[in-house]
């Protein structure tokens, strides 16, 4: 795992840019994963305003929210059409949602799997941080080896997303996350802070679904200060963050 500090959140989406924009020179038709939320909403609008070229990627989002479907105004696809994908340049179909109006979810699920896997899996797979450590809705107690399926939202989920959200999500598993080839995770501010430590430097444990992360050979972790505050190494991924150009010389 590679932790950035960055003093902020423009510096973060900043930074998250840099590797977005070193894939799409390595390989002209990136599979991507898109997470929704607060937390990449800079770094969304920074991708817009790049001029990089998104027009042979593909997408797949992380999750939806059980109830809603596509035309729903709270659905995560309209979120990510509105907030990324319109005026991004990207080909028209070139994204695959899911959908939390299917009729048969596991279903959906599982054929949202088989696309991932046709597409040639996900290069780069970007990921926010549940206060709680979740990753998508994987929530504390998911299994590691999940797969794409449907699950409940725990409470403090429910608390941060509102009184209106629906209990129920089908979301990518801790599995199918971690087949992506790269994972790149932001994290903001102090509530994310103890979340990010678990994350980075806590036990790997179902109970904080994003330690899984420890298992990934290509992991950046990018954060800002106040996400940072808690992590005992802090000072070593600044150096390193400084310093890593020296490598081979
Ligand atoms: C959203 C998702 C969630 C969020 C997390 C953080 O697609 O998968 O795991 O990334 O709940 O949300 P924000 O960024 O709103 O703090």
């Amino acid at each position: 795992m590679e932790v950035i500090i960055r003093p902020d959140e423009g510096a973060v989406a900043e930074a998250a840019l840099d590797v977005i924009g070193r894939l799409l020179a390595s390989k002209r038709g990136p599979v991507m994963g898109l997470a929704t939320g607060r937390t990449p909403l800079k770094l969304y609008a920074a991708m817009r305003a790049s001029g990089l070229d998104f027009s042979a990627a593909r997408f797949f989002n992380l999750d939806e929210l059980v109830g809603l479907g596509p035309e729903h105004p709270d659905s995560f696809r309209r979120f990510l059409r509105a907030n990324l994908l319109d005026g991004l340049g990207a080909a028209e179909g070139a994204a695959r949602f899911l959908d939390g109006a299917a009729p048969d979810l596991e279903r959906e699920a599982a054929e949202y799997e088989a696309a991932i896997r046709a597409a040639g899996g996900i290069d780069l797979q970007i990921l926010g941080l549940g206060r709680n450590g979740h990753i998508g809705f994987n929530e504390p107690g998911s299994s590691l080896g999940s797969r794409t399926r449907p699950k409940a939202l725990d409470k403090e989920t429910l608390a941060d997303y509102g009184p209106d959200t629906p209990r129920f999500s089908v979301t990518m598993g801790i599995g199918t996350i971690l087949e992506a080839r790269a994972l790149l995770m932001l994290a903001t501010g102090e509530g994310k802070a103890e979340a990010v430590r678990r994350v980075a430097e806590g036990p790997l444990s179902s109970e904080t679904p994003g330690s899984a992360l420890q298992l990934h050979p290509r992991v950046y972790l990018i954060v800002d200060e106040a996400a940072a505050s808690r992590l005992a190494r802090a000072e070593y991924w600044r150096w390193v963050w400084e310093n890593k150009w020296r490598v081979g010389q």
